[in-house]
């Protein structure tokens, strides 16, 4: 019998940060680790959904093998025989599953995406058409591979949910074994024990998250950072006046990230770093050990980064390709033979 199969999307177009990392790619390196042999994991890489929103298109190519190199460097096993890295461009069933599957959502059901809404903004007269449609094209990179579990973060439950909904509404139209549905979010989340509550917060303004989107370079540690630079913004991270260390979210929120990236980039458990911390009264000391902990990090990864070999990933994409593109054709081929096509 075939592995059942694990689909996740690893972005391409941005740098990542050390949120990206702690919170999304070690997790995804983790879930390699723990389950490769069992399952068989589809990371790909969707690259079409890259420019859905304006970005420098001269760098995406480069920055789309830097973020795979990355992964490598995280502890991603690449030749791992049942993982597959492929490029969402590179398998055209992608884009014509897409067409399809369009035909069958309804505008007023993307319309009610909330990504959609939040990155579209107000001015739909100059929001890009693939920003609308970039759903469907996500229900196609999952339905091609018949991929039961795929583990979103929050921020794409809405995508998940959308996929199962047209993988249902097109079994009940063209027969049941057309389309393999997905589990819905909250069993993808037991099955891999995702916390979604991992946020690592701005170092600045620690009522906000650490993002790229916001301008907030005092407040975002990137991977790319010299080590000794990220280890004085932590050092200078805001805290707060009340002088006592509490893992506390609402009430110390600077402290508390404070403590959360101390034990997410020494891979504690929080309890044992909280056991060591909570209740004194250093936010100095407690500084220091947290900087000290993203300086290693950052040098051990950017010196891995330095011996992954961009040939060697690019030469594996390529075989990959070629092995998914067989398989995303035959489940292109049992659609347009449902909907008229192609003769059953
Ligand atoms: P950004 O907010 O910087 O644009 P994305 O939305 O592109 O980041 O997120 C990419 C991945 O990284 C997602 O899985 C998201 O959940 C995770 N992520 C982003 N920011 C953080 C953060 N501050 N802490 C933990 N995880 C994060
Ligand atoms: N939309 C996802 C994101 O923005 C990336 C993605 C594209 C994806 N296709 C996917 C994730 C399929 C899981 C499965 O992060």
């Amino acid at each position: 019998m075939s592995k059942e199969v694990i689909l996740t999307g690893l972005r391409s177009n941005a740098e990542f940060h050390l949120g990206n990392y702690l919170g999304a790619i070690k997790p995804m390196v983790r879930l390699q680790h723990e389950l490769k042999g069992e399952y068989q994991l589809n990371m790909f890489v969707p690259d079409l959904h890259s420019f859905t929103t304006q970005i420098d298109h001269s760098r995406l190519y480069q920055q789309t093998i830097d973020n795979v190199r990355l992964y490598v460097a995280a502890g991603l096993d690449i030749e791992h025989p049942d993982t597959y890295v492929y490029r969402q461009s590179r398998i055209p069933a992608h884009s014509e599953m897409t067409w399809i599957l369009s035909c069958f959502t309804y505008f007023g059901e993307l319309g009610r995406m909330t990504q959609f809404k939040e990155k579209g903004g107000d001015e739909h007269d100059s929001t890009s058409a693939g920003l609308f449609i970039y759903p469907v094209l996500m229900a196609a990179d999952i339905l091609l591979y018949g991929a039961k579990w795929v583990p979103v973060g929050e921020d794409q439950r809405q995508h998940l949910e959308l996929t199962r909904d047209l993988a249902i509404r097109m079994n009940n139209k063209f027969g049941q074994e057309l389309f393999t549905v997905p589990f819905e979010w909250n069993k993808q989340l037991e099955f891999v024990g995702i916390d979604k509550g991992v946020r690592i917060r701005s170092l600045r303004t620690p009522e906000k998250k650490m993002s790229k989107s916001v301008e907030d370079p005092a407040g975002t540690i990137m991977l790319s950072d010299n080590p000794d630079e990220a280890a004085k913004k932590i050092m200078s991270a805001t805290t707060d006046s009340v002088g006592k260390i509490n893992y506390d979210w609402g009430k110390q929120p600077g402290v508390t990230n404070l403590l959360q990236i101390l034990a997410l980039s020494s891979d504690t458990d929080q309890d044992k770093v909280n056991q060591q911390w909570v209740g004194k009264d250093s936010y100095g000391e407690l500084k220091t050990a947290a900087a000290d902990s993203v300086k290693d990090l950052l040098e051990t990864v950017q010196s891995k980064l330095k011996e992954v070999d961009s040939a060697q990933i690019e030469a594996k994409m390529t075989a990959d390709e070629a092995k998914m593109t067989t398989v995303a054709d035959s489940t292109l081929a049992k659609v347009q033979a449902a909907v008229g096509l192609r003769r059953k």
